[in-house]
């Protein structure tokens, strides 16, 4: 995506839509035959043909100008998400600070998980400043509770998670900066949208063991980032 201009990102996700249907963008709220709620100072007028286009996987219709402007409020890594039904187009990246994810097999068994062992990964996140795709750049950032430790059943279902959190760890969408939920501290290390168990052998927090139902549900935030065991295997 180097030297691309957000209109040309979006527009490679985009087919042409000649006759706009009767309804709104569900970004601005606009009827989609309109211009743009969006049309900022420098967007200059685009032709009646390009004025909205169809998302070409999911099929979803927005005004050029609204997915641009939904863009360029992002980090900017050529990926585009449908806001609609957050299907991903390109590669979704995220703005997780530099740091260090390790793994390793450790003898003993999860509550729920009496027949194998478990993957203890430690991840360490160094407080620091904030660049460019962080709240405040310039200004630092706090790192609290690191390394944190995280916990997965060590069978293939555990395994394949192991997988995919590392290829969201290398596209930085495991934490990122901002304010914790936990304890109101803002411009701080936060975990992103995929949940991990930092609980061992209890569950006085509810990110602990047993729960049946954790390795499905980490496979779709997974998927929700745009991380499936296809691209797992690409890997
Ligand atoms: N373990 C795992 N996940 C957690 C924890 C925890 N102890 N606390 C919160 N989360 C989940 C939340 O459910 C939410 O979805 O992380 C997401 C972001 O919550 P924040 O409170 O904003 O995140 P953060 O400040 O990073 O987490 C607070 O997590 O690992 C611990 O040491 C860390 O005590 C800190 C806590
Ligand atoms: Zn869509």
């Amino acid at each position: 995506h180097k030297g691309r201009t957000p209109e040309e990102v979006v527009k490679k996700y985009l087919q042409k839509v000649r006759n706009p249907p009767e309804e709104d963008c569900t970004i601005c709220m606009e009827a989609l035959g309109g211009p743009s709620g969006y049309k900022g100072p420098d967007m200059t007028s685009v032709s009646r043909t390009e004025s909205i286009g169809r998302l070409t996987q999911c099929g979803h219709l927005y005004h050029l100008q609204c997915l641009v402007a939904m863009y360029k409020n992002g980090n900017k890594d050529g990926s585009l998400q449908c806001p609609t039904c957050k299907t991903i187009y390109g590669v979704k990246t995220g703005n997780q600070p530099p740091g260090k994810m390790e793994y390793h097999v450790i003898p003993h068994s999860l509550p729920g998980h009496p027949d194998c062992k478990t993957i203890r990964i430690i991840y360490n996140i160094p407080s620091s400043i904030q660049g460019p795709g962080h709240p405040d750049p310039g200004k630092p950032f706090t790192a609290r509770g690191f390394p944190r430790h995280c916990y997965l059943p060590d069978n293939e279902k555990g395994r394949k998670v192991l997988r995919m959190l590392l290829v969201a760890w290398d596209r930085r969408l495991i934490f990122s900066v901002g304010t914790s939920s936990t304890t109101g501290e803002s411009d701080t290390v936060i975990w992103n949208e995929i949940h991990h168990k930092t609980e061992f052998g209890s569950n006085l927090t509810g990110h602990g063991y047993p729960d049946p139902g954790y390795l499905d549900n980490i496979l779709q935030e997974l998927k929700a980032q745009g991380i499936t065991e296809e691209e797992e295997k690409l890997q």
